[in-house]
């Protein structure tokens, strides 16, 4: 029936208007908490929650995370996120930075290489792509989910 589909689209309409109003209201741009906030003080507010690995891992990859880190994390023209080499360090602080300003801010801002991947070039910044702290913070809590940041694999 045309009636019933004009409903339901109207409907879903409504919907999606609450969740970008909403999505709006809540969003605060990744680049203001870093100049805000101390050298090594970010905290993840969403640490081992089930629910945000979920939202981070589709937020990775629509995001384009995966065009260079693949869709599992693997790696590819990116380095793995899955193994246990991490380059500027695995703690929330520099994970979190490191996506927002990418690898040549991150240096600026004084964060020193630490270990060494087999990679061709920088990580680009994500601070005006990813919409706000909460959608990096979920992806910071997939990649940790990974279980590599944990120390357990090789
Ligand atoms: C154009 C390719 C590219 C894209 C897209 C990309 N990265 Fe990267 N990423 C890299 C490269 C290259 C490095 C290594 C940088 C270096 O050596 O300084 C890196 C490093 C990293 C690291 C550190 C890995 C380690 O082993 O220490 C993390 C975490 C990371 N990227 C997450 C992300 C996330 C999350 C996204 C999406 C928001 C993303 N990357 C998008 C290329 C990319």
């Amino acid at each position: 029936m045309p009636g019933t589909a004009v409903g339901a689209s109207r409907a879903i309409f409504a919907l999606l208007l609450i969740t970008l109003l909403s999505g709006a209201a809540a969003a605060k741009k990744p680049g203001e908490a870093l100049s805000a906030t101390e050298k090594g003080q970010l905290k993840n507010p969403h640490a081992g929650d089930k629910q945000a690995v979920d939202a981070g891992h589709k937020l990775f990859m629509s995001a384009g995370c995966n065009g260079c880190h693949g869709g599992t994390g693997g790696g590819g023209m990116g380095p793995p996120l899955t193994n246990a080499v991490w380059i500027y360090g695995n703690d929330d602080d520099t994970l979190f930075r490191l996506i927002a300003l990418g690898s040549d801010d991150l240096a600026k801002a004084g964060y020193a290489r630490k270990g060494t991947e087999a990679v061709v070039g920088p990580m680009p910044p994500f601070k005006d792509i990813i919409k706000s702290d909460d959608d990096l913070w979920k992806i910071v809590t997939w990649i940790k989910s990974l279980g590599a940041t944990k120390g357990a694999s090789k």
